[in-house]
């Protein structure tokens, strides 16, 4: 039996490759594609996202959530995703239509509907999925795994030193769902880096698949690769949604983790949506600690590494 994903969403270009990963492999069923306030307005990222689905052959409903952080106010990517979050690759109108029923209420009703059968992949801020709890909290029970793409395991941030996009966006929000109860994993920003990223020989290995999808997930991506020259980012293409969903697909693929309490900064006067991950365990040696919300343990997989010839491997059969 196929195992069924649910998938939350920013859509743009590497989120565009998260979900032609699931919506492609054969063990995969995507009930739906959620889609939030990110790096993209989420009237872009629905049609980022229904143009994949499209491109997929695939009927998955989308459906669009929150447009805009609990308390903050939205701040997009489009200069580094491109001005349609594309790459600029301008793609046409989707024929296939967002569904008319709202995000936050499919996720609940999923939720219901699947217990205890469904692994929830988000690739952008933690929006869509905190609302969801504020309306049914036994969603966090409901939901057997929830892989989480965002933060930075005590490491440098991308959008600041201290934090990554997804979980700086909305920290509350973020803040909530890690609080939640819910069986999380965490894939922060640096397992994409190094190793992990694509070379000009994987993009060109990837182009020689000849697929419309090989072709896809690289050009929407270019617009990327080129910034990153020219600004501080990293060399070749990486792909941090797609990594997310490999171990989504293939929890093999992680190469180290830890199960750790992992909490979000909202105050910090430069430390705003730090992922702060209890690597040693310190909350939970002091006798009789519990915060106001009574959590002590750990609450989180965090994911620090993955097997970068596997994640490969894995992106290349998808793409095939
Ligand atoms: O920080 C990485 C996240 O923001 C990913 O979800 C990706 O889509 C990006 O731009
Ligand atoms: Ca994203």
């Amino acid at each position: 039996m196929k195992r069924k994903f649910i998938i939350d969403t920013d859509t743009a270009s590497d989120d565009a490759v998260a979900i032609l990963m699931a919506l492609r492999h054969p063990d995969i069923d995507v009930l739906a594609v959620t889609v939030v306030s990110g790096n993209m307005h989420v009237r872009d990222g629905s049609r980022n996202a229904r143009y994949t689905v499209e491109l997929c052959g695939a009927q998955t409903p989308v459906y669009v959530g929150c447009d805009r952080p609990l308390l903050r106010e939205p701040v997009h990517a489009y200069w580094y995703h491109g001005p349609d979050g594309m790459g600029g690759m301008n793609y046409a109108e989707p024929g296939l239509q967002a569904q008319k029923a709202r995000a936050v209420d499919a996720l609940v009703e999923l939720a219901r509907a699947h217990a205890n059968e469904v692994t929830l992949v988000t690739l952008g801020p933690l929006t869509n999925i905190a609302a969801a709890l504020a309306r049914a909290p036994e969603m966090a029970e409901q939901i057997s795994r929830c892989v989480v793409m965002g933060g930075a395991a005590n490491v440098v941030g991308n959008v600041t030193p201290a934090a990554e996009y997804n979980i700086w966006c909305d920290p509350e929000a973020a803040r909530i769902v890690f609080r939640s109860g819910m069986n999380l994993e965490m894939v922060g920003w640096e397992v994409g880096r190094g190793d992990a990223a694509l070379t000009d020989a994987d993009i060109a290995a990837v182009y020689a698949l000849n697929t419309p999808y090989a072709e896809f997930a690289m050009d929407c991506n270019a617009h990327a690769v080129e910034l990153a020259k020219h600004w501080q980012g990293d060399p070749g293409m990486t792909l941090h949604d797609p990594t997310a969903m490999a171990i989504a697909i293939d929890p093999g693929i992680s190469k180290r983790s830890g199960h750790y309490r992992v909490d979000v900064e909202l105050r910090g006067e430069l430390t705003r949506g730090m992922t702060v991950v209890d690597e040693r365990h310190t909350v939970g040696t002091q006798a009789g600690f519990t915060d106001e919300w009574g959590v002590r343990e750990r609450n989180a997989l965090v994911h620090h590494a993955l097997d970068a010839p596997r994640w490969k491997e894995l992106l290349m059969e998808c793409l095939k």
